[in-house]
């Protein structure tokens, strides 16, 4: 946070790097959760900074929509933060969705400019209906709307990782990465384990 935060005051005091000229617009662009080792982005201290030096914040949820808040809405939810200090939202309807495609969220004026000027939206065909029904269907999952609880991970995972995959998958023997999140990283003792666990991850 130290390193953005001198990064930020570097920008806003020195300008461009030849011209000197002030920087138009300052974009921050940060993920939700870093799949690597699950670590998740301390949003708050981000919007703080955001709003000290009148930056821009663009925030990836690829790995957290869907994933984390009460009812899966991602970090803006799970820190309790008003979605209208965030620039631009955008995520993947790949990972949590099992579907295809993204989408991009903000002020309407963003959202009508991209809709006329993105390469997607211009020259793109639309997605079609039965990726669109499996998007709103596990949106409703993951957000308990379905009438079951299908889309609430079973307890153990959340709260005792390391014993629930030891005892899904015995025959390996791993160490787990501590992580706040549910992307899990975990360290297998060969090349070949990882090969067979594979087709278990997302
Ligand atoms: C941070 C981040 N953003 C966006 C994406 C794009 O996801 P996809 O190509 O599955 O839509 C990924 C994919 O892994 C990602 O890691």
């Amino acid at each position: 946070m130290q390193s953005l935060e001198r990064l930020l005051r570097e920008a806003v005091c020195s300008g461009q790097p030849r011209t000197h000229r002030p920087w138009k617009k300052i974009m921050i662009m940060v993920e939700g959760i870093y799949s690597m080792e699950g670590s998740v982005v301390c949003l708050p201290d981000i919007v703080a900074l955001k709003k000290k030096y009148k930056a821009y914040l663009y925030l990836d949820e690829a790995h957290s929509i869907g994933a984390v808040g009460p009812t899966g809405r991602g970090v803006t939810e799970l820190f309790g933060l008003d979605t209208s200090d965030i620039d631009v939202m955008m995520g993947t309807f790949t990972k949590s969705f099992g579907a295809a495609g993204g989408y991009i969220a903000g002020k309407k004026e963003l959202v009508d400019y991209l809709r006329s000027h993105s390469h997607s939206a211009v020259y793109a065909s639309a997605m079609s209906p039965p990726v669109t029904e499996q998007i709103l269907r596990a949106m409703k999952c993951i957000m308990g709307l379905d009438g079951t609880t299908v889309g609430k991970l079973p307890e153990p995972l959340v709260t005792q990782p390391l014993s629930c995959l030891q005892q899904m998958f015995p025959a390996f023997s791993f160490s787990l990465c501590l992580s706040l999140s549910l992307c899990l990283s975990l360290s297998l003792c060969s090349s070949l384990h990882a090969l067979k666990l594979h087709p278990y991850s997302l």
